[in-house]
């Protein structure tokens, strides 16, 4: 697939509420416990295949590469804002994400919020009605998701894809 044809599905969110894990359990069916969140190198960590002509691109959620942000979400197609359940402040991350997605990407892009880390329910500091109600207000889907357990994730992805416009 030539490379101006790609579908570029941008995943975004603070730090560590688990981008990079929700991409290796739909990859690679896999979860690292320990693993700990990118640091450094890049604002793009890595760049994925889902399948022919779609792409994951993961992001580092890190302050300092905010500003390299719409370089990135600028040319994607779907967007993935992450947030974790048992954060209060990543949602609001997330809230300003979409906030920032919605006055800067293409009026096209289709906007996933992803409620992540389900299989800590017990800790959870942000509701589904809350998150639920925030998504309908903005017109987007909304998912919870555990990059631990899988649960969501295949669906997720599955459902973005299909909403991802053909060009
Ligand atoms: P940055 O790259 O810094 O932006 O972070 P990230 O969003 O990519 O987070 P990452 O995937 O590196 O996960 C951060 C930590 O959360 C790791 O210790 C993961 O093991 C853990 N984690 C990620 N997803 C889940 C989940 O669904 N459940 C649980 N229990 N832990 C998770
Ligand atoms: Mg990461």
């Amino acid at each position: 697939v030539p490379i101006t044809t790609a579908r570029k599905l941008v995943l975004l969110g603070e730090s560590a509420v688990g981008k990079s894990s929700i991409v290796l359990q739909f990859v690679k069916k896999q979860f690292d416990e320990w693993r700990e969140s990118t640091i450094g190198a890049a604002f793009l960590t890595q760049t994925v295949p889902v399948k022919s002509g779609n792409f994951i691109w993961d992001t580092a959620g890190q302050e300092r590469y905010k500003s390299l942000a719409p370089m990135y979400y600028r040319s994607a197609h779907a967007a993935v804002v992450a947030f974790d359940i048992t954060s209060s402040a990543s949602f609001e991350k997330a809230r300003s994400w979409i906030a920032e997605l919605q006055r800067q990407a293409d009026p096209g892009i289709v906007i996933v919020l992803a409620g992540n880390k389900l299989d800590l329910v017990s800790q959870r500091q942000v509701s589904t009605a809350d998150a639920e109600q925030f998504a309908r207000e903005e017109g987007l889907l909304y998912f919870e998701v555990s990059a631990k357990t899988a649960e969501g994730i295949e669906e997720m992805f599955q459902t973005v894809a299909e909403k991802m416009p053909i060009e």
